[in-house]
């Protein structure tokens, strides 16, 4: 029970790689907050998960909202001692396809998001003198990748915040680390061609795609206490597929 009477708020966590981690969290002992954009997934996710699970719908780009999401969490859970930013999009195209539209979107979520969840977070977490903050980085961040010059940017973007974070944060007792997945097997992957994800799988050492929980592992170490010492890392989750 590495997580007991530990409360947890995780973004996106209404399906994929964020219910794996709610999931996995609350076989730790956890209380988990779900705070998700999509509502009914977010519901049935919190059916799902019983009595220690709890949805909140939240859209991570929008600040009024997340204000809204973190004064719900203190009202009923009083503390907050993990946050998860998880919430992340997709919206592929070739540089010279990418329309303006696309590119800011993926900005809003995968990176304004994590600045507002973080910042609003923050003052309670600075008031308990500790707390854990675990960001969601990327293979395509760290190695780039053809067709997400948007979600590359931003997942290359979440490895400074990290760092830079770790060392505002590390002297008021508050972790932040991140964990960079490789192809995992989530509706996100789901919309890329066939061709393509093969050839993905195909060149991973392990031969095989991650599944959520292998990802939900990452972030439940790195929440944990034994990850106590570990700051401003970003943790690489990907079956060596670059190495
Ligand atoms: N490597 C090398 N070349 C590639 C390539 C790749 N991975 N993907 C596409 N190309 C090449 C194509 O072969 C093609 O070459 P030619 O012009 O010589 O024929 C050229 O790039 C254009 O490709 P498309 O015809 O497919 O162009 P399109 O405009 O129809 O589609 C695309 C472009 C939307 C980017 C589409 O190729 C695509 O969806 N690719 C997958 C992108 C991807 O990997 N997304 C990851 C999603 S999962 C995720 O994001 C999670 C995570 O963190 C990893
Ligand atoms: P997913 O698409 O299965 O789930 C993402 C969740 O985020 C959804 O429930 C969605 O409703 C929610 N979400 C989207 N926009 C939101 C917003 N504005 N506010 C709140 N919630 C929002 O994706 P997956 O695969 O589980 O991804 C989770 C994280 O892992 C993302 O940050 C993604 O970029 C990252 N990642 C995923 C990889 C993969 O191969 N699946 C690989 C590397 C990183």
């Amino acid at each position: 029970m590495r997580l007991n009477n530990k409360v947890a708020i995780i973004t996106g966590a209404a399906k994929g790689i964020g219910y794996a981690a709610a999931e996995r969290f609350i076989e730790e002992g956890a209380v988990v907050f779900i705070a998700d954009y999509d509502n009914e997934a977010g519901i049935a996710a919190a059916g799902q998960l019983g009595e220690k699970a709890a949805f909140i719908q939240v859209d991570v780009a929008n600040r009024e909202s997340v204000k809204q999401l973190v004064a719900t969490v203190i009202e009923q859970a009083g503390q907050i001692d993990i946050l998860v930013n998880n919430a992340g999009i997709t919206r592929d195209a070739m540089l010279t396809k990418m329309t303006e539209d696309q590119f800011q979107q993926v900005l809003d979520v995968n990176l304004t998001g994590v600045f507002h969840c973080t910042q609003e977070v923050i003052p309670h977490m600075v008031a308990a003198r500790g707390g854990k903050i675990i960001n969601t980085s990327s293979v395509s961040g760290v190695y780039g990748n053809v067709g997400q010059t948007n979600y590359a940017a931003t997942k290359a973007a979440i490895v400074g915040m990290t760092k830079t974070w770790a060392k505002e944060l590390g002297r008021k007792g508050i972790n932040v680390n991140a964990v960079a997945p490789g192809f995992t097997e989530t509706d996100m992957v789901k919309k890329m061609p066939e061709n393509i994800l093969a050839q993905m799988r195909s060149i991973v050492p392990l031969q095989r795609l991650g599944t959520p929980r292998d990802i939900a592992n990452a972030y439940l170490f790195l929440a944990s206490d034994e990850a106590s010492y570990v700051h401003g890392h970003t943790l690489h989750v990907d079956g060596a597929i670059m190495m």
